[in-house]
C-alpha cells in the first residue's frame, strides 16, 4: 500500500491578488502533487467557512491560520494513510474539524488537502485525474459514471459583485450547444468574445474586464447586455437559439432587500412575483436556457413561483440556494425548488461531500454544473471533476485570463487524448 509521507501547505495568491491556500502532498512511492483552493465574492450565507486571519496583513484576508492548521494539525493525522482512500481521508478531515461548517480548521484548509490527496493518488495509480474521480465516485456511491466532456458555459459579460459597472445581473453566459466538439465550442466562444469586444469598442463602451474575464461596460439595462451578446453571436456567423444559447447568473441575493429585487442599474424595484415574471419574459423573448440564482437564497416562495413558471422550459440552477450542501439541497429537492445545482467544492470543503451532493442530484434528476469561483488560481481540478463524473456542464468564466482558460485548456487536452469522450449535449 502507498502511504502519505508528507504534507506541506503555504499561502499563495489567487486571481484577485488575495491570499489562498496551496497544499503539496508527497507519497512514499515518490509521487507528489499540489493543489490550490478558489474563493468566492458573491458567497451564499450557508457556505462552509473560509478561514481568514483577520489581522492587519493583507487587509485581514491572510490565510496563515488555515495553512498552520494543515501543517500542524492535519498533517500528523494523515501521515501513513492510503491516499487512494479519498473517503477515509475526507472523513478524518471532517472529524478533525468537528463542526458542521468547517469553522474550526477552515474549509479552505480541508479542501486544499482533500484536493491534493486526489491528485497524488491519481499520479500514484498512473491514471488521469478524471479517471481517478470516476473511481472515487464508484467507491463512495456504489454507482458508476458516464464520463464526457462538459458543455462549457462562458461568462462573457460581467456585472454585480464581479465588476464595477452598473449591471445588476452578475453573469451573462454563452452556451455553444451547436458545437460538435469541445474544440469547436471553444473556437466559437473565443470568436464571439472578440466580436463582442469590437462591438463594445464601436459603441464607445468599456472593454475592461471583470473578475471572471468577461467585459464589464456600463449599460442602460440587463436587456442591452443580452442584445449586445446576440449581436456578437450573429457577427460570428452563428445563430442564436440554434448554435449558441444564453445563460444568466442573477446572483439575486446580492440585490434582494428582503422584500424587493432592486435593479439599481435600471432604476427599478420589483417584488418577488414581479421579478419572477421579469425573468419569465426574458426567457420568452431571448434564447436563454439556464438561469442561476434567479431568486434570493432565502426567498423560497419566490423560488417555487419561478420553478412553477419556467422550470419546464429553462434550467434553474441553485448556487447560493444549495451551496453544494447535501442536507440543504435535499430540503430544496423535497420542496420542489429549482431543477439543477451548481457545484463548487469550496462551498462544502471536501471531494467526498462534493461527490455525495452530485450523486443526490443524479438520483433526483437534477442537473449538476461544475463551477469555478470568481477568485481562482491556475488549479484545474474542476475540469477533471466534470469529465470523470460525467457532469455534462462546466462554467469557468470567459475564454480569456489564465485563471479561467487553464480549465478550458485542460479540457482541450483531455479531448485530444481521450477520443472516446464526447461533448455532452442534452
Ligand atoms: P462567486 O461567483 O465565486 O463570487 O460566488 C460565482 C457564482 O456566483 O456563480
Ligand atoms: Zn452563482
Amino acid at each position: 500500500m502507498t502511504s502519505i509521507q508528507s504534507i506541506k501547505a503555504i499561502q499563495v495568491l489567487d486571481s484577485r491578488g488575495l491570499p489562498t491556500v496551496s497544499c503539496n502532498i508527497a507519497l512514499d512511492s515518490g509521487a507528489n502533487a499540489m493543489a490550490m483552493v478558489p474563493s468566492g465574492a458573491s458567497t451564499g450565507t450557508k457556505e462552509a467557512l473560509e478561514l481568514r486571519d483577520g489581522d492587519s496583513l493583507y487587509m485581514g484576508k491572510g490565510v496563515e491560520k488555515a495553512v498552520d492548521n494543515i501543517n500542524n494539525i492535519i498533517c500528523p493525522v494523515l501521515i501513513g494513510l492510503d491516499p487512494r482512500n479519498q473517503k477515509l481521508i475526507d472523513q478524518k478531515l471532517i472529524e478533525l474539524d468537528g463542526t458542521d461548517d468547517k469553522s474550526n480548521l477552515g474549509a479552505n484548509a480541508l479542501l486544499a488537502v482533500s484536493l491534493a490527496v486526489s491528485h497524488a493518488a491519481a499520479k500514484d495509480k498512473n491514471i488521469p485525474l478524471h479517471s481517478h474521480f470516476s473511481d472515487i465516485y464508484r467507491d463512495i456511491t456504489g454507482d458508476v459514471t458516464s464520463p464526457n466532456l462538459p458543455m462549457p458555459m462562458l461568462n462573457i459579460l460581467n456585472g454585480g459583485e464581479h465588476a464595477d459597472n452598473n449591471i445588476d445581473i452578475q453573469e451573462f453566459m454563452i452556451i455553444p450547444k451547436g458545437a460538435s466538439t469541445f474544440k469547436e465550442a471553444m473556437r466559437w466562444s473565443s470568436e464571439i468574445y472578440w466580436n463582442l469586444k469590437s462591438i463594445l469598442k464601436d459603441n464607445n463602451l468599456s472593454t475592461s474586464v471583470g473578475d471572471e474575464g468577461g467585459f464589464a461596460p456600463n449599460l442602460q439595462s440587463n436587456e442591452e447586455a443580452i442584445q449586445l451578446i446576440l449581436q456578437s453571436i450573429e457577427v460570428s456567423n452563428l445563430e442564436p437559439g440554434k448554435d449558441v444559447f444564453l445563460a444568466l447568473d442573477c446572483a439575486a441575493s446580492e440585490f434582494f432587500d428582503g422584500t424587493n429585487y432592486n435593479l439599481l442599474g435600471e432604476g427599478r424595484s420589483l417584488d418577488s412575483d414581479s421579478f419572477a415574471s421579469y425573468l419569465e419574459s426574458l426567457v420568452d423573448k431571448y434564447p436563454i436556457i439556464s438561469i442561476e440564482d434567479g431568486m434570493d437564497e432565502h426567498d423560497y416562495d419566490g423560488w417555487k413561483t419561478l420553478t412553477n413558471k419556467i422550470g419546464s422550459k429553462c434550467q434553474l440552477v441553485g448556487d447560493d440556494l444549495f451551496v453544494t450542501n447535501k442536507k440543504i439541497f435535499k430540503e430544496g429537492i423535497d420542496n420542489g425548488l429549482a431543477n439543477s445545482i451548481l457545484i463548487k467544492f469550496n462551498q462544502i470543503g471536501s471531494i467526498t461531500e462534493t461527490i455525495e451532493t452530485i450523486h443526490l442530484a443524479n438520483l433526483n434528476n437534477y442537473k449538476s454544473i461544475i463551477s469555478h469561483r470568481s477568485g481562482e488560481t491556475e488549479d484545474t481540478t474542476i475540469a477533471d471533476l466534470a469529465v470523470g463524473l460525467g457532469a455534462g456542464q462546466i462554467k469557468t468564466g470567459a475564454p480569456c485570463r489564465s485563471d479561467r482558460v487553464a480549465k478550458y485548456n485542460r479540457l482541450l487536452w483531455i479531448e485530444e487524448e481521450f477520443s472516446s469522450l464526447s461533448l455532452f449535449n442534452e
